[in-house]
């Protein structure tokens, strides 16, 4: 592993503003990205040390310095972008004003054009064909682990518009599992891994005394309580394997997916837990022919109340069918309160741990066709991340909670899952539990048999 921490004084730097343009001073690993010159590099480091601000700033600079460069900014998709990228990009990077953020909102955006004829495009590798039909001269992709590497090697092949005197992929990530195709890619030389730390953020670590600010105690501490490997890869920057998992057989570049159009007959599902100070979530899920689970979309909100909720999920379901069962946390008067608002009957889910885990572990695991029994789809939730679960580094959808769902150490071994930021997980084991063979009979009421099926006959809603 390259952890080169000193300013490389062989290549010149993309000037920094002297004046008060770009109040943004890079410290440790931001400093040497700023001028490094290497055809591939990637800052990796623990949660919130100033990557993306560091890798955006620069591809700002190059755009200003090199007249007519063309730049990207890009993610495994176009979705995440805008929500991540784009807001740092916009509202940290670009300064207050400029006329690069006039016209088209963020989402709709498709290119920032510069003044001096420079240019900066938005894309997400989930709808290639634009970006891959264009050149350019510096590309920054954001959370690089998530794409495959066919995604970063095709990239490469864009980068040669030369309108600068070099041409760059720029990338920043937060460390997954050390077998990551990334983490390779550097350990054979082929990417230059750059360290990032939180002593390189102002805002956490005073660069004069060398002392956590009290923002950064505060943020620091909540890295400390986090689980898993989430706990090693967002505190520390390592690139950890995942120990005492509960499920090991999840695999990112496996079960979390781009979104596809789900057709309408497929078999709607609703799992929810409910949460105020925790988050509530609310899984929908859609069975394909071959009974496999696909999660298309979520709410995973903290501090909402049930009813605003319940309108909420329901202006997302326009036009499609209504689910054939709800499952959900046994809060009776929160089933009652969303029962209301949504028109739908709720059925109280079964909480039998080990059997719904045991269930939840059999669709992950891989059959003999190569594949599992149970998709996530990428940005399936429907709204920006809460706030809140951002500010406090806690899983902002189901998907991030894999990695943190540990057994409890203090128990015997496997006899229970610690409970923390377990909400999706537990709203997953219900509807996993539901659509078991031995409880399907109980909790609808029949006994196993297809043609007593109570749902068989109802034609299914569609909510308009
Ligand atoms: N050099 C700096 N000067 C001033 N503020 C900074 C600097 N570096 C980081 N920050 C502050 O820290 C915030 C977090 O930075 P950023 O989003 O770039 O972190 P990150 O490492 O990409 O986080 P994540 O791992 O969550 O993706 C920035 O929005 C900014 O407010
Ligand atoms: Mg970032």
């Amino acid at each position: 592993m390259t952890d080169d921490r000193e300013r490389d004084a062989t290549t010149p730097s993309l000037q920094l503003p002297q004046s008060a343009t770009l109040p943004y001073q890079p410290f440790g690993g931001a400093a040497v990205l700023m001028t490094a010159r290497d055809p591939e590099v990637l800052l990796s480091g623990p949660a919130g040390t100033g990557k993306s601000l560091a890798c955006l700033t620069k591809l700002y600079l190059a755009a200003m310095k090199y007249p007519g460069m063309r730049g990207l900014i890009a993610r495994k998709t176009r979705e995440s972008v805008s929500e991540s990228a784009l807001v740092t990009w916009e509202q940290k990077v670009i300064p207050p004003g400029h006329p690069l953020t006039a016209g088209a909102k963020r989402r709709a955006r498709q290119v920032y054009t510069f003044p001096n004829g420079s240019e900066v495009a938005v894309g997400g590798l989930d709808s290639a064909q634009k970006v891959m039909s264009t050149e350019f001269d510096m590309v920054y992709v954001q959370e690089a682990i998530e794409l495959t590497e066919d995604d970063w090697e095709a990239l490469t092949t864009r980068l040669r518009n030369a309108r600068m005197p070099y041409q760059q992929l720029l990338a920043d990530t937060n460390p997954s599992h050390p077998r990551h195709w990334l983490k390779r890619r550097c350990d054979d030389g082929r990417t230059r891994l750059i360290e990032s730390r939180h002593e390189d953020n102002p805002s956490i670590v005073n660069p004069r005394t060398g002392r956590a600010t009290p923002q950064g105690e505060a943020y620091l501490a909540k890295l400390d309580s986090l689980t898993g490997a989430r706990k090693p890869r967002l505190r520390h920057g390592r690139w950890a394997q995942a120990e005492g998992v509960v499920y090991d057989g999840w695999d990112a570049t496996v079960h979390l997916v781009n979104a596809r159009p789900i057709p309408h007959h497929w078999t709607r599902y609703w799992a929810i837990d409910f949460g105020f100070t925790n988050p509530f979530v609310w899984q929908f899920w859609a069975e394909d022919e071959d009974g496999i689970l696909h999660l298309y979309r979520e709410i995973y909100r903290t501090g909402r109340l049930v009813e605003d909720l319940a309108r909420e999920g329901l202006a997302m379901c326009d036009g499609e069918p209504g689910p054939r069962a709800v499952v959900c946390d046994h809060d009776a008067e929160d089933r009652a309160t969303l029962e209301r608002h949504t028109g739908v009957l709720t059925e109280a889910a079964d909480k039998g741990v080990r059997a719904g885990i045991q269930e939840v572990a059999g669709r992950l695991a891989i059959r003999g066709n190569g594949r599992p029994r149970l998709y996530v789809n990428r940005d399936a939730r429907g709204h920006p991340a809460d706030p809140v679960l951002v500010a406090a580094a806690r899983p902002t959808c189901t998907a991030d909670e894999f990695d943190g769902y540990v057994w409890d150490p203090g128990r015997a071994s496997r006899e229970a899952p610690l409970k923390k930021d377990d909400h999706g997980m537990d709203a997953l084991r219900y509807l996993c539990r539901k659509l078991s063979d031995d409880s399907i009979g109980r909790s609808a009421g029949y006994a196993g048999d297809p043609d007593a099926d109570p749902f068989a006959d109802l034609p299914p809603r569609v909510f308009r």
